[in-house]
């Protein structure tokens, strides 16, 4: 204990009011360099020993405020400047829509620069010694007792006198606390070259495993499940043709089941002449041509083909689909416009499939019998 010197004494209390008393008399004494240590916070300690607020809410409010402005400006520049967007019809810089990322980067910045001088400025890491530390007097308060501590630097200490006045206040236990000064200040380095090299092997480890892991023990069985299967993905080398593609283009000419290809381009009257309407009539044929024709044909169609428009002179209004030539016109030259579109009026070939095209023009033929009727549909 020779080289170890006086940090101060240590009072050990059992209850918490006995430790509020005894800071409320050790403040009352006039001792500037004192601390109270317990197991967990009590209530109205630091009124009591009338400690000023924490400056770290300083610290919050300085850096919430820099990550608030600084995401600010990002959403601003990144939405009004750099890349302008038009978002649901809304202004290039739409404040509302970035108040969660500046919430979130306020709240970040906030609460890792707090934390960062806390740790460093505040406690001083890597330095993590204090003269408390493995004492007996941070035993005990640590785990179920509370305690007092004035330190020997303080301007009005006198051995006797503390240890006098910890003797009034009934203290279980009075403790001369002695630390080491080498110890106290050997400045540890956070460069050390041991720690670097630590830090080197660790990330050599580590990435090694996961290249390891992900290149080649995912390969292995049985951690291959179901990867390894004989068959051929898109874009693989296949050693069955010649010329080594996977995949191979259709023989020139084949026509996939269903998709019979339209081959009057630009033909309207051989369409007219040759395309025979392949649905027979039934209800579901001509409810989905009403549905299909009211969705897509109707708006400058009208619903009754009339031509009445409903895009209020947007576009121009339509011929009617009564007129003595449509009814004259075949099945497939009424397909045709539709594929192939009219003068202004566009494709639909996109919209809808042939089937639905073909549903549409008995649907027409609907349309037009319920204006011009033939005798026999009055029988
Ligand atoms: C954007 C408006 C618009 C839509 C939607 C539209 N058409 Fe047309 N349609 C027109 C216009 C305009 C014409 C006249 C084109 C012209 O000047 O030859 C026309 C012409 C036609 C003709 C030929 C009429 C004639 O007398 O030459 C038919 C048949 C026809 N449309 C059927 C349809 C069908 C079926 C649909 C639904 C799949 C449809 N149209 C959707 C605007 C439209």
């Amino acid at each position: 204990m020779q080289n170890k010197k006086l940090y101060g004494f240590g009072a050990i209390f059992d209850t918490p009011d006995e430790i509020v008393k005894a800071a409320k008399e050790v403040q009352k004494e006039g001792y500037k360099k004192y601390d109270v240590h317990s197991p967990y916070p009590i209530h109205g300690m630091p009124k009591v020993m009338n400690l000023p607020p924490s400056k770290l809410g300083y610290v919050a409010l300085i850096f919430g405020l820099t990550g608030a402005i600084t995401a600010l400006l990002v959403t601003f520049w990144i939405s009004a400047i750099d890349y302008p967007l038009i978002i649901g019809g809304k202004p290039f810089f739409s404040f509302p829509a970035y108040i969660p990322v500046i919430f979130e980067v306020t709240v970040l910045s906030a609460s890792i620069a707090t934390v960062v001088t806390m740790l460093f400025i505040i406690f001083k890491f890597p330095n993590n010694s204090h003269p408390l530390n493995d004492t007996e007097y941070m035993k005990k308060v640590s785990s179920d007792k509370y305690g007092i501590v004035i330190q020997c630097d303080d301007g009005m200490f006198d051995n006797l006198a503390v240890v006098k006045l910890f003797e009034k206040l009934n203290a279980r236990e009075i403790l001369p606390i002695y630390y080491d000064e080498k110890e106290l200040n050997h400045n540890q380095k956070i460069l050390e070259p041991k720690f670097l090299i630590f830090l080197l092997f660790v990330a050599a480890i580590t990435s090694g495993l996961t290249y390891f892991t992900l290149n080649k023990l995912l390969y292995m069985p049985p951690f291959d499940w179901m990867m390894e299967q004989s068959k051929l993905n898109p874009q693989q080398t296949s050693k069955v043709f010649n010329d080594l593609y996977g995949m191979r283009t259709p023989v020139e000419g084949t026509v996939a089941r269903g998709h019979m290809p339209f081959m009057f381009k630009n033909k309207p009257e051989d369409a007219g002449k040759f395309l025979v309407n392949p649905l027979s009539i039934s209800k579901s044929v001509l409810e989905l041509g009403q549905k299909k024709y009211d969705i897509y044909c109707s708006p400058c169609h009208g619903y009754y083909g009339e031509g009445d428009s409903r895009l209020r002179g947007q576009f121009p209004n339509p011929p009617s689909l009564h007129s003595e030539k449509l009814r004259t016109w075949s099945d497939g030259r009424i397909y045709y416009v539709i594929t192939e579109g009219q003068n202004i009026m566009p494709s639909y070939s996109s919209q809808l499939t042939s089937d639905e095209r073909w549903a549409i023009v008995h649907f027409i033929r609907v349309l037009q019998r319920s204006l011009n009727a033939k005798e026999t549909d009055l029988q």
